[in-house]
């Protein structure tokens, strides 16, 4: 790397909620979160674009059958799948975005076109449209587990307010939240922010996530977020805008960080948020349990699976 190229930073994240009580449920999250953090971070240390990093990692995260997103997805109240993905571009402050999107493999991808679209947040009818139009192929990402999960639930009259974070056997029942997310720094100093996910599950038909909002995924040339728990939650705080913005008004990362989960914590938010600054700090925090997060700092790779329950933040900051 030469002097005037910046150190790469990437951070990702597949949810948040209650802790993971199996063992085997906490080793298939980590080599799972390991696995797309070593895949991506070889993209950005050959000069990948932050943007193209971070459509790779949603992408990668979406296909792992046990995170709510792409295959996977938990179903809504009907027993169908919609989805949610957005896409920021922090350079070009550029956001796009689709909303409750069905039968389809990759929702991030279709936000990737969007990025280049004079419309460039799609809901259901619409998104839908676009990806005949795109001939993108149909594709059904239930999975055994969630159709289990969702039977359960309608046996018990719905009376839970969350599908599983994680589709794993021991875990229904637990309750948890289901997204998944990647913020990137790239060698040019450019800094992106993706997050997909299936929604909350057992929702109403037409509910709208954050994770295709400003309030769950943003980025700007000082930083990057991307949120993960209770939509409602993370809107309220309009999570993922006010950390940016705070470090673009000159808070440091993990000041920004700590004061808006404190404020989410005090108003009893269930929610949390991965970021990187351009100065090369990368920062999660969160007020429910855990955040099932894996980063990469340049050195190494590092994950937030048995972080400390009563922590708000923790933080990495450059080495370079
Ligand atoms: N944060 C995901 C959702 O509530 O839809």
């Amino acid at each position: 790397m030469s002097a005037n190229q910046i150190q790469p930073k990437l951070i990702i994240h597949g949810g948040a909620g209650g802790h993971i009580r199996s063992e085997k449920g906490e080793a298939t999250v980590r080599k799972a979160l390991h696995t797309v953090v070593e895949e991506v971070y070889e993209l950005l240390s050959f000069r990948g674009s932050a943007l193209d990093a971070v459509v790779m990692g949603c992408q990668l995260l979406e296909n792992q059958p046990i995170f709510n997103a792409g295959t996977g997805s938990v179903l809504q109240s009907d027993g169908q799948i919609r989805m949610s993905a957005a896409l920021m571009d922090g350079a070009r402050q550029r956001f796009s975005g689709v909303i409750n999107v069905s039968r389809i493999r990759h929702p991030i991808e279709v936000a990737k076109f969007l990025q280049g679209d004079d419309d460039r947040v799609l809901s259901d009818y619409g998104a839908n449209e676009l990806l005949r139009e795109l001939n993108i192929p149909m594709y059904d990402p239930l999975v055994e587990i969630r159709l289990k999960e969702w039977i359960q639930e309608r046996d018990e009259n719905f009376d839970k307010s969350m599908a599983g974070v994680v589709a794993e056997e021991a875990l229904i029942h637990e309750p948890r939240k289901g997204t998944i997310g990647v913020v990137a720094l790239d060698n040019k100093g450019k800094i992106a922010a993706g997050t997909s996910t299936g929604g909350k599950g057992l929702e109403r038909i037409g509910r709208v996530s954050d994770s295709a909002m400003p309030a769950g995924n943003y980025a700007d040339a000082s930083a990057g977020v991307s949120c993960t728990g209770i939509g409602e939650d993370i809107m309220e705080e309009c999570l993922a805008a006010k950390i940016v913005i705070r470090v673009t008004d000159g808070m440091s990362l993990q000041d920004a960080m700590e004061k808006s989960i404190a404020e989410s914590r005090s108003r009893n938010r269930d929610l949390g948020a991965i970021a990187i600054a351009a100065d090369g700090t990368i920062c999660w925090g969160k007020t429910s349990e855990v955040i099932l997060a894996a980063y990469h700092d340049g050195q190494e790779i590092g994950d937030t699976i048995n972080w400390n329950n009563s922590e708000l933040l923790g933080s990495k900051t450059p080495f370079n």
